[in-house]
């Protein structure tokens, strides 16, 4: 059973929760706006790999796919998911994809060893399905260009075949191949992870750089609206000298591009759960850091074009991996979740709105089957437990990140610095009068009493709650039994004293409180 606190903690000691007062508080202030939770933080990934295109989102001849072989439960579950954005062909896909293989009649297309994952690529599912996919879905499509073994001449045909309206070879040839109106995809990934030993036609940062520039600017001679990322580093905690990459794209990159991205995998298998979600503290440094970076490649520029963080793969994965990098015949990445995963949502949620003047693109990996939310088989699906923080979280969309005063108990995750056990991100609707607090406790044992106030407006004592916990953090969901691991809503009538009231965040789990203020 959780300790019941505790309004006078004391400090944590040696790695272990010990007791720290005083009281946790957050001071809510809606005039401290930290920038828009910009709704492509609830983008997703679809990549070529295991069932994620092929028996996830695309199955053709399934009874429970559509006429254009696209799965309509699928569909359904995504869109209760709330994604904005949908990212393509991969990933380390991406680096040998030739994307005209995957255009004109589907059983004339060819058939190709895949080098990044070891499979064999149909191409029966191409550029013209994906982006008809996002259509169908109300996204927006995100496709990433072949930086690896790929040309920047494909690279600007490939912006000129989905965006061209004149008469050209490119679009005639898409209108051929039953696409009239131009596609209008808006953003371009100047290639994946090229910062990778493991990237087919990975490549210094200096390299990389002159490939991207200059496939930078053909491409916005296709189409000068496209919005660009360039492939920031992934390869951390590995040896490698991420920020010199990043610092190195950044200044070489910084008239072309819109975003940098940034990919983190966590994982769990030391089994420390408190550590697990300590992770916290780097994925906001890492953010801060590469923020630094962007300010520092810009100083001196004050007219050119803004640059963001695109976080576009992120997820916790390790247990669905082999031995090496990409020695996932055996598991095709399909990691099954469980209730201490879903927790680590909010915790890179929260690190995400935290910094939502920086980071305005988001992108889960992935959407089905591999390290998703969505599992399916022939029959159907199931939910993970992951899909409900990430289905609540996106009902922020929009909403202006509050930069709110948060104290609470302190651990000391790996013996060194301290921190809070309560990871706190707030925002605000003001056309609802909403502010929602979303707070992870990550103490295991300790339930934490908190006093939460609004500085601003007045608040109503009718409080919404969400609150996703189970008492097994290795709780697991499967077909026929993914009602586990549900969030569980109430509505309460808070005690309000001053412009306050006091809640207790039970150990171990996920909140967000929904306050109405006037
Ligand atoms: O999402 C799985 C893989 O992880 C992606 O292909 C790659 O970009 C990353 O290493």
């Amino acid at each position: 059973m959780p300790t019941k606190t505790l309004f006078a903690l004391g400090l944590l000691a040696g790695g272990a929760l010990a007791l720290a007062a005083p009281a946790a508080r957050i001071k809510i202030d809606t005039d401290r706006v930290i920038g828009e939770v910009h709704p492509h933080l609830f983008g997703n990934f679809a990549e070529h790999l295991g069932r994620c295109i092929y028996g996830g989102i695309f199955e053709e001849n399934s009874p429970l796919a559509d006429a254009s072989g696209f799965r309509k439960d699928v569909m359904e579950a995504a869109r209760g998911l709330g994604v904005t954005l949908l990212r393509w062909p991969g990933g380390n896909f991406a680096s040998g994809y030739n994307w005209k293989d995957g255009i004109g009649p589907r059983d004339q297309r060819p058939v190709r060893p895949e080098h990044a994952w070891g499979d064999l690529e149909s191409n029966r599912f191409g550029t013209d399905e994906f982006l008809l996919y996002c259509e169908r879905l109300g996204v927006e499509p995100y496709i990433c260009i072949n930086a690896g073994l790929g040309s920047i001449e494909d690279a600007r045909n490939w912006v000129e075949y989905c965006n061209e309206s004149r008469d050209t070879a490119w679009a005639r040839l898409r209108r051929r191949n039953g696409r009239d109106r131009p596609w209008g995809v808006k953003y371009w990934g100047l290639g994946n992870e090229i910062d990778g030993p493991w990237q087919l036609g990975h490549k210094n940062a200096e390299d990389y750089s002159k490939f991207a520039l200059e496939a930078a600017k053909a491409m916005r001679r296709a189409d000068e609206s496209i919005k660009l990322i360039a492939s920031g580093s992934s390869n951390f905690g590995r040896g490698a000298d991420w920020i010199g990459w990043n610092r190195t794209v950044l200044e070489r990159l910084r008239t072309e591009i819109d975003y940098i991205s940034l990919h983190t995998y966590i994982g769990n298998r030391e089994n420390n759960f408190e550590r697990f979600l300590a992770v916290s503290r780097d994925i906001d440094e890492r953010i801060e850091v590469v923020e630094g970076l962007i300010r520092a490649a810009r100083s001196g520029l004050p007219s050119a074009r803004p640059i963001h963080i695109a976080f576009d793969e992120w997820n916790v994965w390790y247990r669905a991996r082999g031995g090496s990098e990409f020695d996932t015949g055996r598991t095709r990445l399909e990691e099954i979740y469980n209730f201490e995963d879903a927790l680590a949502m909010g915790m890179f949620l929260n690190s995400f709105i935290r910094h939502a003047h920086i980071v305005k693109m988001a992108n889960l990996a992935q959407l089905v089957n591999v390290i998703a939310p969505i599992f399916t088989n022939r029959e159907g699906l199931f939910l993970q437990t992951i899909y409900f923080p990430l289905a609540e979280y996106a009902r922020q969309r929009g909403n202006l990140a509050l930069d709110a005063l948060v104290q609470s108990p302190e651990y000391k995750p790996d013996g060194g610095r301290p921190l809070g056990c309560l990871d706190v991100s707030v925002t605000h609707n003001p056309q609802a009068r909403q502010v929602f607090v979303n707070v992870l406790n990550k103490s295991e044992k300790m339930d934490i009493a908190t006093r939460l106030a609004c500085v601003e407006g007045k608040l109503s004592s009718a409080v919404e709650v969400w609150e996703l916990n189970h008492p097994d953090l290795k709780a697991t969901h499967t077909f026929g039994k993914d009602r586990v691991v549900r969030p569980r809503e109430r509505k309460i009538n808070a005690a309000l004293s001053g412009n306050g009231f006091e809640y207790t965040f039970p150990a171990h789990s996920l909140t967000i409180l929904r306050l109405t203020v006037d």
